[in-house]
């Protein structure tokens, strides 16, 4: 008796939510990106697509979100098959210019050679004096007892860490016009990055000129804090600012434009705070939820401190999801991927998975510390991304977010007024009310 072997499984498609005809799941992803890509993981799993707008050949693949770690560690470390040039870094591009966060290819790589040694564990030690002092600061000038708003005094503290420290400069005087202005440019990007079919901004349209108002108002901050710095002659600084101002092309000796210098500026500015302060916001909330961790927290020293900083990015990663484009046709997770196909990770969801994070939803920062830490894959927790894209900003954020909570800790027992916080997944995660708290004296 002969038998024939069955043919070759040829992949079949990745599944998703099937989606409005017309729409695809764009609505949902708008109205609610983070609820819709959890429900997408637990109803599909690791690999999910999304289908945005009619799904006519010629708008291109649908886009393929990547739940799993292994899949993610793909994604992040391959950045020549997975690269930049997608719609929502596009817009970034034409908001906030090509400083490090945007560009892609040869003038990334020479931008963080460039920047890379600012960065290092050692020189960003050496803030630690400049983030301690900021911190008891506030410490100081907020009054026990009353209600704060916790975002907002992160957002002060951080600001004034970068600026301090990357400009050498107070920069107390854009915090409001920041606050206001990074939130509608985020919001502005995200939906242009959105439309199916967008138009050149130079088209006067009012999406476009909201757009363009907003992207002006930005630079017109950065160059009201470059024009004051300009003709400050002080060759021992070697803050963010002099070495753009003396960076050199390793290849052709040139400078950089006063336009690159302005882009990376106004990225690093923007960069350097949002994040850090949202990461706080949300940790010292949770905090305040946990009177028992929060004590423990306090008296445990730097350790301890870390791994409440960590579980608090974990539940609330300040950049909640990135996005990639696919080069060329290739695979993740063993399927196959068009070339053209956006593709999505989000540590808002991967962080949740209850096989690797059991009882997601609780807050545990044990989870950072000892055996459980050591024996973590490493992709199941990427706050700062990875691979050669992975944040500059990683050791700077992790010092002055841990001098921070430690300063506070050791002075102050936060309590926090509002039930889980609501979140607006812009850029970065914010929240979307203020996040009120009474901190007493110890
Ligand atoms: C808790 C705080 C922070 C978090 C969670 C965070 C997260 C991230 C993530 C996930 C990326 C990679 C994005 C991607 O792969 O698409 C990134 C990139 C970047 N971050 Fe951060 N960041 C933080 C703080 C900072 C700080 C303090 C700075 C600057 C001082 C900074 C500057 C940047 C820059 C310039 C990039 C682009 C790097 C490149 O592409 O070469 N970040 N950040």
């Amino acid at each position: 008796m002969t038998t024939t072997a069955p043919p070759p499984a040829r992949p079949t498609a990745i599944p998703g939510p099937p989606g409005h005809p017309l729409l695809g799941m764009a609505n949902e992803l708008r109205r609610d990106l983070l609820g819709t890509m959890l429900d997408g993981y637990r109803q599909y799993g690791d690999l999910v697509t999304y289908r945005i707008g009619p799904g006519w050949k010629w708008l291109g693949p649908p886009a393929v979100a990547v739940y799993h770690p292994d899949g993610v560690r793909q994604v992040l470390t391959n950045p020549q098959v997975f690269n930049r040039r997608t719609a929502g870094f596009e817009t970034l591009t034409e908001m906030f210019g090509e400083g490090l966060l945007t560009s892609d290819g040869d003038l990334w790589k020479r931008q963080r050679r460039t920047l890379q040694p600012l960065f290092t564990p050692q020189r960003v030690a050496g803030y630690t004096d400049l983030m301690t002092a900021e911190a008891q600061r506030l410490a100081r000038s907020t009054e026990a007892d009353t209600v704060v708003d916790l975002h907002e005094l992160m957002q002060v503290y951080a600001l004034r860490v970068v600026g301090r420290a990357l400009f050498s400069d107070e920069v107390d005087d854009v915090a409001t016009e920041l606050q206001r202005l990074v939130p509608l440019a985020s919001d502005l990007s995200i939906a242009r990055s959105m439309q199916i079919v967008r138009l050149p901004l130079a088209a006067p349209t009012v999406r476009n000129l909201r757009f363009t108002r907003a992207s002006a108002a930005l630079y017109a901050i950065m160059d009201r804090i470059l024009a004051r710095l300009a003709d400050r002659v002080d060759t021992d600084n070697d803050d963010l600012l002099s070495r753009l101002r003396t960076a050199r092309d390793p290849e052709t000796g040139q400078p950089l434009s006063p336009q690159e210098i302005r882009d990376q500026a106004l990225v690093f500015l923007l960069a350097g705070h949002e994040t850090t302060a949202g990461a706080l916001t949300f940790t010292l909330h949770l905090l305040g939820h946990h009177p028992d961790i929060q004590d423990r927290v306090a008296a445990g020293g730097p350790d301890l401190v870390r791994a409440a900083l960590l579980e608090g990015m974990r539940l609330y990663p300040p950049a909640h999801s990135t996005e990639r484009r696919a080069a060329v046709d290739t695979e993740i997770l063993g399927r196959p991927i068009p070339a053209g196909s956006p593709v999505l990770v989000s540590p808002w969801v991967t962080h949740r998975r209850p096989d690797f994070w059991p009882d997601p939803e609780r807050f545990d920062p044990d989870r950072f510390l000892g055996e459980r830490d050591r024996q973590r894959p490493r992709y199941t927790y990427f706050p700062f991304g990875g691979g050669p894209r992975s944040c500059i900003g990683e050791h700077f954020a992790l010092l002055e977010a841990t001098v921070l909570l430690s300063t506070v800790l050791a002075r102050y027992r936060v309590e926090s007024l509002d039930p889980q916080p609501r979140v607006t997944p812009l850029i970065t995660l914010r929240p979307a009310a203020p996040v009120r708290a009474v901190l007493h004296a110890r």
